[in-house]
């Protein structure tokens, strides 16, 4: 076993996506490694060596009572992690997987309980990722992993964000390039009569419900009934905030919500509408509200799909900047919108 990455000042590897074969090393030997999906960065560990899981929560600051996702190169693996899958759920992954789409099994006894903060239970992804499944197939093993932020902050969209989270704290870092949807996983329970969605993702209510028919997809938050709370540890504790203040606003009002920002340096986040983003080719435009030398800095948005994928680097890049506060323009709710508003909102405290 390999020794751990207790202190800030661990030697990191940094591998390109060739090297997955050598990533896959450092975890089957008990090693803490940042690997790409078409979500977000993960940080691993292997699911059955508990000291290995154990040592993700310390580098991450994470709660113990937050459970973590296991990740499988393939369907046929399921089996591995979970004692049963209800009929429902393979529908789903039938139809969903490789992909971003998180469900809640019943656990195995012998998975370790610091992979699933001791629930009943087991959180089950088959990622898409090409260099991310490489990699899985490589380990051999389920993979543990939460996203490869510290706790609370932003989920790493990139190798380069993924590096300044954990620079220091893993073994290696895996570099795939820029995440695909750039928003965590559709989290969902699955119940006998019913799927309970946990965390809105780009595998969205409306397509779960198109291939179940009538066993109902309930929205997140939709009942009041304690148990599911107590089922959905993650949505207790904080996530997704930049440093910077977040306040949001609807199309069209943003000339008052900079009006309430003003004296802050501000970094503004705007959809472009449709017919605007086809006239400048789609890409993306960068204007100064209020002219030259204003301190405001903008970032127009081409479609809801793109503005979930930049998202968090744009987090990022505003705090890097010095920004105190951001205003968001809420998306339109379809599609992956419905997860965007989900991670907006929670970055401007108000869930
Ligand atoms: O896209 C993703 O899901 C990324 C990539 C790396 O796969 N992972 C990710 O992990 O976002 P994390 O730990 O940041 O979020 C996992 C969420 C948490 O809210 C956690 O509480 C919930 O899934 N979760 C995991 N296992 C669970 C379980 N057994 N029961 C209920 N919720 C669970
Ligand atoms: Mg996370």
């Amino acid at each position: 076993v390999i020794s751990r990455p207790a202190s800030p000042h661990h030697k990191t590897a940094h591998l390109t996506a060739s090297d997955y074969q050598k990533a896959a090393g450092y975890l089957r030997r008990g090693g803490l490694v940042v690997f790409p999906t078409e979500t977000v960065y993960g940080l691993g560990a292997d699911a059955f060596q508990a000291d290995a899981v154990d040592s993700i929560f310390a580098a991450k600051g994470r709660p113990a009572d937050n459970p973590l996702i296991v990740h499988l190169p393939e369907v046929s693996w399921i089996e591995r992690v979970a004692a049963s899958v209800p009929a429902h759920a393979e529908l789903l992954f039938r139809r969903f997987s490789p992909g971003p789409l998180t469900l809640i099994l019943p656990r195995l006894p012998e998975l370790p309980a610091a992979a699933t903060a001791g629930l009943p239970t087991v959180g089950v992804r088959i990622p898409s990722h090409p260099v991310c499944r490489k990699f899985l197939i490589a380990c051999g093993t389920p993979v543990a992993a939460p996203s490869a932020n510290r706790s609370g902050r932003p989920s790493p969209t990139d190798a380069a964000m993924a590096r300044r989270e954990m620079d220091g704290r893993v073994h290696a870092i895996l570099d795939g390039g820029p995440c695909e949807h750039g928003l965590e996983s559709t989290v969902a329970l699955v119940e006998e009569r019913r799927i309970v969605v946990l965390r809105e993702g780009a595998v969205t209510r409306e397509m779960m419900q198109g291939v179940l028919g009538r066993i109902p997809v309930l929205a997140p938050n939709s009942t009041a009934e304690p148990e599911l709370s107590a089922a959905s540890p993650g949505t207790r504790h904080a996530h997704y905030k930049p440093a910077a203040r977040v306040v949001l606003f609807e199309a069209g009002r943003l000339s008052a919500a900079l009006a309430e920002g003003e004296g802050s340096r501000t970094g503004v986040i705007t959809l472009m509408k449709r017919d605007a983003a086809a006239a400048t080719g789609g890409g993306r435009e960068t204007q100064v509200p209020g002219g030259p030398g204003s301190r405001h800095l903008l970032r127009s948005m081409k479609s809801v799909e793109d503005y979930a994928h930049s998202l968090y680097r744009t987090f990022v890049e505003f705090d890097h900047a010095g920004c105190d506060l951001i205003l968001a323009e809420l998306p339109p709710a379809g599609g992956i919108g419905a997860a965007l508003r989900d991670r907006l909102r929670r970055a401007a405290g108000q869930e």
